[in-house]
């Protein structure tokens, strides 16, 4: 089935006869659907449209708003169970991961539904008699939505869902990975009576849609997750338009043990926030720094547990780790082990393509793990976005804190101390915006700040409190009720 952009309120065919596939990782002949490959013409109908919208829908009242998003939030609930089985269908994760993934968009659809009824300003007092001042918050505008594939709807609700309730208007594009899922989420917006133009999604590809709509004088924000090197670019297109631009980029996401820690739930939390996902999530720990005294130990039982994850269709319950994305996401992979190897680490486990049985069929590689890693490798300094978990050895706390700082990145990272002392000062130490103290890497909740510090991002956040200040844009307002001119700054 050729599926459609949606634009306007109408699902519309595309200005070009090009397509796209949208084809299962774990079995390529499993094809969820044909997709237009856009063009520049559909994303000026997609703009013109949010443009349109955002004279009525910046209008309607906030409580309103959220209303219909609550009306959302009831649809998805209802259906998640369906968009979780699509989700590891189209992206591979397991079916347990893909309803945590939907539970995520399902949470962030309610929270920000009651925000319709907040959207808090503040009032303050003037500092001249008979005078009130407050500030408000106003929508932006039309926001550029441009979405990855691995949280294929956690994700987009991250950014769909305070836009639509602040009064902002959308574009979305999304992966080309995933735009059955997207497709979805979009009729769920259709069936519940969102007003036209307010979403519009147009598939296709990054230079043939992202570019034209980054760059589009209309859009007045553009928000991303991807990787580094195409946030820096999307940047400058915003940069020319003085937009606003929310980038959520990479990570190589550090998990600290040191000697005093609990190793059993150590590797818990690092079988789940590497392997989880597949590797594939900006949060999932890449590095892991153990501390001398028990290095080998840790490493011992994790590569134990390592060894016994079972790979597979991520459908059948038995399956620990799906597959890839897709086979250049594979091959990425597979170079970076190759150069890990020739870089001098020891490869403890994995390191190769699994091609036994049902896994030809899909993008399949083994959790692998090195040991020996150095800080100028590589494997410990480029987010590989694959199931590749490099380990270092650290002399002490301070050398574990400057050994997990040593990248560009700074998402997330996490420690394993009984020490309370280590662990409160680690809060502080460790250069990422997220934090996890004896718990993994991965697992953010949407009602709390979720983003990075250095090459992760330009400084803003999605999710809680945080993603209304990304969407909304404060109005200060002074009523003089004085009758006379009154001058601010004792000028008489
Ligand atoms: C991502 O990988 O881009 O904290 C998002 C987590 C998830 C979200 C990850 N709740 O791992």
């Amino acid at each position: 089935m050729l599926y459609k952009n949606y634009i306007d309120g109408q699902w519309s065919a595309s200005e070009t006869s090009k397509i796209f596939k949208s084809l299962n990782p774990a079995d390529t002949s499993d094809e969820l659907g044909e997709f237009p490959a856009s063009n520049t013409q559909d994303v000026n109908k997609a703009v013109e449209a949010a443009d349109r919208a955002f004279k009525i829908w910046s209008k309607v009242p906030a409580p309103k708003r959220g209303e219909l998003l609550f009306t959302v939030a009831e649809k998805i609930r209802d259906r998640k169970e369906e968009f979780s089985q699509l989700m590891t269908r189209e992206m591979g994760k397991v079916l347990k991961e893909a309803r945590g993934d939907v539970q995520e968009g399902i949470d962030m659809t309610y929270y920000m539904a009651a925000e319709g009824r907040r959207l808090f300003g503040y009032t303050t007092p003037a500092e001249l008699p008979l005078k009130a001042a407050m500030a408000i918050r106003r929508p932006i505008g039309k926001i550029a939505a441009v979405t990855p594939w691995n949280f294929p709807f956690a994700i987009p609700t991250w950014k769909i869902m305070p836009a639509l309730v602040a009064g902002n208007t959308v574009v979305w594009k999304p992966a080309s990975d995933t735009p059955r899922v997207a497709y979805e989420l979009t009729k769920i917006f259709d069936e519940c009576g969102l007003p036209k133009g307010v979403l519009n999604l147009v598939f296709g590809g990054g230079s043939d849609v992202g570019v034209p709509l980054c760059k589009h004088p209309k859009i007045n924000m553009i928000s991303f997750t991807g990787s580094s090197d195409t946030g820096k670019e999307i940047y400058k297109y915003g940069a020319e338009k003085l937009n606003k631009v929310h980038l959520e980029l990479g990570g190589k996401n550090p998990i600290v043990v040191l000697e005093d820690g609990d190793l059993d739930l150590a590797v818990d939390g690092v079988v789940w926030s590497a392997f989880g996902t597949t590797g594939q999530r900006c949060t999932a720990c890449s590095r892991l720094v153990i501390e001398d005294g028990v290095h080998d130990a840790l490493l011992e039982k994790l590569v134990e547990r390592t060894e016994k994850l079972r790979l597979g269709n991520g459908l059948d319950p038995q399956t620990d780790v799906g597959p890839l994305v897709n086979r250049a996401a594979q091959e990425k992979v597979g170079r970076y082990v190759e150069m890990g190897v020739k870089e001098g680490a020891k490869l403890l486990c994995g390191g190769e393509m699994d091609r036994t049985g049902d896994s030809k069929k899909g993008f399949f590689y083994k959790p692998t793990i090195f040991a020996e890693v150095t800080p100028t490798m590589h494997i410990f300094q480029d987010e590989i976005f694959g199931p590749v978990l490099s380990v270092v050895k650290a002399k002490d706390y301070y050398d574990a804190i400057a050994l997990a700082n040593n990248t560009v990145y700074g998402l997330s990272s996490a420690i394993y101390t009984r020490d309370i002392n280590k662990a409160q000062r680690a809060i502080e130490d460790l250069e990422t915006g997220i934090t996890y103290i004896n718990s993994g890497t991965i697992g953010a909740e949407v009602h709390l700040p979720f983003g990075g510090v250095k090459n992760t991002g330009n400084g803003g956040r999605e999710a809680g409190l945080a993603a209304i200040d990304e969407y909304t844009e404060w109005k200060t307002v002074y009523i003089d009720y004085s009758g006379k001119l009154q001058k601010a700054q004792g000028i008489d």
